[in-house]
């Protein structure tokens, strides 16, 4: 496969667990090389067997071939120093969901970067329009929210900050469709649109299993015998992380200023004892052999 013809030809994706590094296997599929950084290199090594385990279903189930799996591979450097991005067109920051640690990034990636470089956001929770602000060309940052997993989830929310330019939205809308997603186009309102609703309905899931209404197994049932919906809402909350999904009702909670939004007391104490879902081994579920 030849390099795509797009204005944005060189990627960065910053952070290379679960989010980063599907981004990253995403546009190397699409023909693009992209570098991706972390602050570890143990922490690149583990990303890139995310990648090496997500390429392996694909190639089993026929979507991909070796060959094809082998050039994704090979489009996909690493490395642990920021300046490396120095020519990229665009650098998506996927790291740990904390606004002081990705204002920081982004402050140290806009002296490094060229004026013309988009700097993009996945962040599923903190305002793009207070990141754009730590930025010296605020109308060339925009939230570009994936969802997991990232290899199989078409949707993309481009989020546009207040200072966001019409021609930087164009431009990101045009790349995620290049690299074969869906882009929607959504304001910078707490949670977005997704998780505005998406996590309020795991939230409430959580009110009813500490209310009694039914069983955990009963309560995932119910969801996808009944409403279609792929997996339970507290499957997909232990897929998430109960600290994300915490995180995000309190951002909900606070930045619109509505008790519908309140956290789930049975959430709470879950993230305060450490059962954080699928990435600690153990949330409503248990998961053997997880790490
Ligand atoms: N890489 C490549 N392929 C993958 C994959 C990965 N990481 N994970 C799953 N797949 C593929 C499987 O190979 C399988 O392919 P085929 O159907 O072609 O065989 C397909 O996806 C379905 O996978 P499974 O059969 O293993 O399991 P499933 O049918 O239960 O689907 C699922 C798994 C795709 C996760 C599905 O249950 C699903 O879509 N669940 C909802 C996930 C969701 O809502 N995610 C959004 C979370 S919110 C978020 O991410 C944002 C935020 O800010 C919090």
């Amino acid at each position: 496969m030849s390099e795509p013809d797009a204005t944005i030809r060189s990627i960065g994706v910053i952070g290379a667990g679960t989010m980063g590094s599907g981004i990253a296997q995403v546009i190397a599929q699409a023909g693009f090389p992209v570098t991706m950084v972390d602050r570890r290199d143990e922490d690149l090594v583990r990303g890139l067997k995310a990648v090496e385990k997500s390429l392996g279903r694909l190639v089993k189930k026929g979507t991909l071939d070796d060959a094809a799996a082998q050039a994704v591979r090979g489009r996909i450097s690493t490395s642990t120093d920021v300046p490396r991005l120095a020519g990229a067109d665009l650098v998506i920051e996927a790291i740990y969901e904390d606004q002081s640690a990705k204002s920081e990034l982004f402050r140290s990636l806009d002296g490094v970067v060229d004026h013309a470089a988009i700097l993009a956001s996945n962040t599923s929770s903190i305002s793009i329009s207070a990141l754009a602000a730590t930025v010296s060309h605020p109308d060339r940052f925009v939230g570009l929210h994936f969802f997991n997993p990232v290899p199989v989830l078409p949707l993309v929310e481009v989020v546009r900050g207040l200072q966001t330019a019409d021609e930087t939205i164009e431009q990101v809308t045009e790349f995620t469709q290049t690299i074969g997603k869906s882009p929607v186009v959504v304001q910078d309102m707490p949670g977005f649109a997704v998780n505005r609703i998406l996590i309020p309905m795991i939230n409430e899931a959580v009110f009813a299993l500490s209310d009694g209404v039914a069983g955990r197994d009963e309560l995932d049932s119910v969801m996808t015998l009944g409403a279609g919906h792929p997996m339970g809402p507290l499957t997909l909350a232990d897929l998430i992380g109960l600290d994300v999904c915490l995180s995000i009702m309190e951002v909900l909670h606070r930045d619109l200023g509505d008790d519908k939004y309140r956290p789930a007391p049975l959430l709470r104490k879950m993230v305060a004892s450490g059962k954080l879902g699928r990435k600690t081994g153990e949330g409503f579920y248990v998961y053997e052999g997880a790490a």
